[in-house]
C-alpha cells in the first residue's frame, strides 16, 4: 500500500474501547467489536486517529485528563458528553427517532424538538473536534446514524477533504424516512460525504429514493449531484474477522470448553441465539416459535435447549426496559410450564461473554437462530459460520437481516411467522449431516472471502479512486 499524503480519521459515536469504573478506578479495555478489529490496522498506525465517545462521564477534569492522556498513546481522541447530551443526542434522538425509523418501526419514534437540537449540538461538537485535528489532505471515515449531520458540518469547514460515511443500520423506504420532521437536514448532512455506503442494495436504493423524492436531487449512474459535487453511493456488505473466530474455534482450550458445554446439557441439541437487547432482533417471536415447537413436536421435549444470550443495551430507553420485562416473563412462563428437574428448556442470560466463551458456545451449538425483524447486517450469523469449519451446524436466518442477501445457504425464514421459525427449527434439528456440511461449506467460503479486511479495503479503494478522479492528492 502506498503511503497516504494526509492521515486517516475514523469517527464513530463510541471509541473502540470500554472504560469502566471499578472501585473508584478507571479501567480501560479494548472492544471486541468487528469494527475495532477491521480498522485496528489503520487507526493505530502513523498519525491516524479515531475520535469518539469513551462511554463514561468523567467525574472531574482530572478524570478527563487521565482518559485523554491514556487514550492518546492508542491514537484515540475522546469526546466527552454530559448526562444531558447522552439523554438528548444518544438516547432521545439517535435511539428514539433514528433507530426505530431506520428499523421500519415509526410507531416507536418520539419526535422531540429539544432532542433534535441536542443531536445538532453534539454533531457540531464532533465537527469542532475533528476540525482541530484534521487538514485538507486528510481522509475522514464517519460511521453510523448517530453522526448523520457530521459529513456536511466538516465539509463546510474543509471543502476539499475526502469524507466517507458508512451506515451500519438499514436505510428505510423514503416514505418511512419522510416521517422525520428534520429529514431534509439529515439527508443534507450525510450528503456532505464523497462516498456513502450501506450493507445492502435495498438500503442504497432507499437512500437514493429519499434524495430524489424528498430533496429533488438528480441521479446519474447511481451517483448524486449535490451543489456541483458528485456523491457516490455504494453497497459494501460488512464482513467479520474470519481468521480470528476460526482460529479461536480450533484452539485446544476452546474445543475443551465447547465439549464441556455440550456435556453440561447432557448432549441435548443446542439452539443458540446471541443479540443485544433490542426490539429489532425479534426475540419475542423466537421464544414463541420455540414454545410452538415443544407444543407441536412433543418428541423434542427434554431433547433440546434454547440457549439465549441477550447482551445488555440501551436499558435506559423505555422500549428496551419494557422488552426486557417481557422477555423475562415469557422465559419464566415457558420454563415453569415445560421444564422439570432434569431439563430447563430456555437457558437465558442477560450479560455479555468474552469472545472465547462465545466461540466455544458457537462451536457447541447445533443451530444458530437469528430472527431479526430488521437488521442492517447481523454479524452473529457470520461469526457462527466462522466457528463451524470442522463441526456440524445449521444457521436459521431471518430474510429481513442484511446477511440474508449473502448467506443464501442458510435456512431463511420470515421472522414474523411463528410457523416458519418453528418449521425451520424442526428441519434443522433433523437435517442430515451431509446437507449440513454442504450448506456450511458454501457459507464458510463466503464469510472467509468477504471478511472485514476486504470490506475496509473496498471502502478505502473507492474513496481513493474518487479523490483521484477529483484530481486531489490522495493516495493510500
Ligand atoms: C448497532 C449500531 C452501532 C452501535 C451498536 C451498539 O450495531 O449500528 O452504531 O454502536 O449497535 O449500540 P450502542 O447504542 O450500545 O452503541
Amino acid at each position: 500500500m502506498k503511503k497516504q499524503a494526509g492521515k486517516i480519521l475514523i469517527i464513530s459515536n463510541r471509541l473502540p474501547i470500554k472504560i469502566e469504573r471499578q472501585d473508584e478506578k478507571l479501567v480501560i479495555s479494548a472492544s471486541e467489536g468487528g469494527l475495532a478489529t477491521g480498522l485496528g490496522s489503520i487507526y493505530n498506525k502513523d498519525n491516524n486517529l479515531w475520535i469518539g465517545w469513551p462511554g463514561i462521564v468523567p467525574k472531574d477534569q482530572a478524570e478527563k485528563d487521565f482518559i485523554t492522556e491514556t487514550l492518546s498513546s492508542l491514537n484515540l481522541i475522546p469526546i466527552f458528553l454530559t448526562e444531558e447530551e447522552i439523554a438528548g443526542y444518544y438516547e432521545g434522538f439517535s435511539n428514539e427517532v433514528l433507530w426505530p425509523i431506520s428499523h421500519y418501526s415509526p410507531t416507536y419514534a418520539n419526535y422531540n424538538t429539544d432532542n433534535w437540537h441536542c443531536y445538532q449540538t453534539v454533531n457540531q461538537k464532533f465537527a469542532d473536534l475533528v476540525q482541530l485535528h484534521c487538514s485538507n489532505e486528510d481522509t475522514v471515515w464517519i460511521h453510523d446514524y448517530q453522526l448523520m449531520l457530521l459529513p456536511h458540518m466538516i465539509r463546510q469547514k474543509k471543502e476539499n477533504i475526502a469524507i466517507g460515511y458508512f451506515q451500519h443500520i438499514p436505510f428505510p423506504p423514503d416514505e418511512v424516512f419522510r416521517s422525520i420532521p428534520w429529514r431534509d437536514e439529515l439527508l443534507r448532512g450525510i450528503l456532505g460525504a464523497d462516498l456513502i455506503a450501506f450493507h445492502t442494495f435495498n438500503d442504497t436504493q432507499h437512500f437514493l429514493d429519499a434524495c430524489t423524492h424528498i430533496l429533488g436531487l438528480s441521479i446519474f449512474n447511481n451517483n448524486l449531484q449535490v451543489s456541483g459535487r458528485t456523491v457516490y453511493v455504494e453497497v459494501y456488505p460488512m464482513g467479520i474477522d474470519f481468521e480470528k473466530f476460526n482460529a479461536l474455534s480450533k484452539k485446544k482450550a476452546i474445543k475443551a470448553r465447547s465439549r464441556e458445554i455440550r456435556e453440561h446439557f447432557s448432549n441435548r441439541k443446542i439452539i443458540v441465539s446471541v443479540d443485544r437487547l433490542d426490539y429489532s432482533k425479534g426475540i419475542l417471536p423466537r421464544i414463541a416459535a420455540f414454545e410452538d415447537l415443544l407444543l407441536r413436536h412433543p418428541e423434542w421435549k427434554g431433547q433440546v435447549v434454547l440457549y439465549m444470550l441477550v447482551v445488555p443495551s440501551r436499558d435506559t430507553v423505555d422500549q428496551y426496559k419494557r422488552l426486557k420485562d417481557e422477555i423475562d416473563r415469557k422465559v419464566g412462563n415457558i420454563n415453569a410450564a415445560y421444564g422439570n428437574n432434569d431439563w430447563t428448556p430456555i437457558v437465558y442470560f442477560y450479560t455479555s461473554y468474552p469472545v472465547e466463551e462465545l466461540v466455544a458456545l458457537y462451536r457447541a451449538a447445533d443451530i444458530c437462530l437469528v430472527t431479526s425483524v430488521r437488521d442492517g447486517m447481523n454479524l452473529v450469523s457470520k461469526e457462527y459460520i466462522a466457528c463451524k469449519e470442522q463441526t456440524d451446524g445449521v444457521l436459521i436466518l431471518s430474510e429481513l437481516a442484511g446477511a440474508s442477501k449473502e448467506l443464501i445457504d442458510a435456512i431463511q425464514i420470515n421472522p414474523h411467522s411463528i410457523d416458519q421459525i418453528r418449521d425451520a427449527l424442526s428441519q434443522a434439528l433433523t437435517m442430515p449431516k451431509e446437507e449440513q456440511h454442504e450448506r456450511m461449506a458454501a457459507s464458510i467460503a463466503l464469510v472467509k472471502k468477504f471478511n472485514i479486511h476486504h470490506w475496509v479495503d473496498l471502502f478505502f479503494t473507492k474513496l481513493k479512486e474518487i479523490k483521484m478522479q477529483q484530481g486531489k492528492d490522495f493516495a493510500r
